[in-house]
């Protein structure tokens, strides 16, 4: 394999090598990728380039034996002797602790349950009582809809003023008004740009005042290191249907320390988080553990379906995720700078390996047009408003060859403009 097309003589034995010089370094580097392997764990159609794993994460091949033995037998023939038989009600401890294990969080300190909004609206307003009499709740302007929409809500229910401001403007803003601070609330990694944040720095910057952080981890959890309980955090959520490949609406989850679960005051107090649930009494007692952030009945079906997911994980290495992650990641960065930046097209991610996530944003003209029409040909990414197209690189399952044939259908698509015809621009309900 060479880097650029070279001269051959008539009778040479192999044919001319005129190959891209970009497909052969992803060519090269599928060669001496470690991970290759991991992607026989998954259902995915070989004519499709999955770039929206960030989003849903492909079906992993343990979840449809796992979900059928739930539902044939431990269901069917089981029925409710299940809760006890199968200890469906400790799932969601057990799944939690599997989660643990993904942020950097010993046992005991994560149940897995209800939806990711749900989740924030626990962990800002129980944050946010840690400090009382503390009158402000900090979050990202550029959060995700829900966690901005959750921030105020906390903020009219307990009477707090909601300040948004980018995480670089964190210190300068505690400087000032750091002892009104009741708690800090952002996202680890951009939803929209890819930026990644610095935990720890962060974490400690709002600590110093005496403020509550609050992390949402659904861009990071699968994809890079997180370490929640070296970086002291307080309180985190995240969802399991992007890199953790749950499902469609599989289960959120909440972390809460260890050192806050005795004083942590949660505002939904569902029978699940009872200290004696089946006592069955009027009032509540929390849980002293970590059940306690048990809501309601737990989704079984969509829990079990996630606890088979992250087998997928079964023996790989965070790190080694992060290193291929950010190979693919810079591979994509090069391709636009090389190949796309004549079409308008701007890279928004952070070209600083430190400072992504595990996804490229591309802000270009007709971003929406593009992104269906790159859907038609077998290339699914998605689009953000106003302008973006955001792709994803799950490093359990691509493989930079199809990473780079994505690409170039994006740049051919780019160049002959097929993104124009109207029937592109009809917006579906989902984007
Ligand atoms: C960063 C972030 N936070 C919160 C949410 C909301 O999650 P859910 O719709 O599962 O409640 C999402 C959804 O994509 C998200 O990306």
């Amino acid at each position: 394999m060479t880097d650029s097309p070279t001269a051959t003589t008539p009778d040479a034995a192999e044919p001319p090598d005129l190959e891209d010089p970009l497909l052969a370094a992803a060519r090269q580097a599928d060669a001496d990728d470690e991970l290759a392997g991991l992607r026989e764990r998954f259902e995915l159609p070989d004519d499709i380039v999955y770039l929206d794993g960030n989003s849903l994460g492909p079906l992993p091949k343990a979840v449809l034996p796992a979900v059928t033995d739930l539902v044939r037998r431990q269901w069917g023939q089981d029925l409710i002797t299940s809760w006890n038989v199968h200890d469906w009600w400790g799932l969601p401890r057990r799944v939690g602790d599997q989660l643990a294990g993904l942020i950097g969080a010993a046992p005991g300190q994560v149940v897995c349950g209800d939806s990711t909004s749900v989740q924030l609206f626990q962990a800002m307003v129980a944050a946010c009582r840690l400090r009382p009499g503390r009158s402000m709740l900090l979050t990202d302007g550029a959060n995700f809809p829900s966690d901005q929409y959750l921030a105020d809500s906390v903020g009219r229910l307990l009477g707090l003023q909601v300040i948004r401001l980018h995480p670089s403007e964190l210190a300068a803003f505690l400087a000032e008004h750091g002892a009104q601070v009741a708690a800090v609330s952002f996202s680890l990694v951009d939803y929209r740009t890819g930026e990644l944040f610095d935990a720890a720095e962060l974490t400690r910057t709002a600590h110093a005042c005496g403020a509550v952080m609050v992390w949402d981890l659904c861009h990071a959890i699968g994809a890079l290191p997180v370490a929640l309980d070296e970086v002291q955090a307080d309180l985190a959520v995240g969802c399991s249907y992007k890199y953790l490949n749950g499902g469609p609406g599989s289960p959120a989850f909440i972390y809460i320390a260890h050192r806050h679960q005795r004083q942590v005051e949660l505002p939904l107090t569902g029978w699940n988080g009872h200290r004696e649930p089946f006592g069955l009494n009027s009032s509540y007692v929390p849980a002293e553990s970590i059940e306690q952030a048990r809501i309601g009945t737990p989704t079984l079906l969509s829990m079990v379906a996630l606890q088979a997911a992250l087998s997928a994980f079964d023996g790989v290495s965070i790190a080694r995720l992060r290193a291929k992650s950010l190979a693919l990641t810079q591979q994509v960065i090069d391709f636009a700078d090389q190949r796309l930046a004549r079409f308008g097209v701007e890279v928004v991610t952070p070209r600083q390996p430190g400072l992504r996530g595990s996804q490229v944003s591309l802000r270009m003209p007709e971003a929406y047009s593009v992104c269906q029409a790159l859907i038609e040909r077998g290339v699914i990414g998605d689009f953000r408003a106003p302008d973006l197209l955001r792709l994803g690189f799950p490093p359990m399952y691509l493989s930079f060859t199809e990473v780079h044939r994505g690409m170039q259908v994006l740049a051919e698509i780019l160049a002959d403009g097929s993104y124009r015809e109207p029937r592109f621009a009809r917006r579906a309900a989902v984007t």
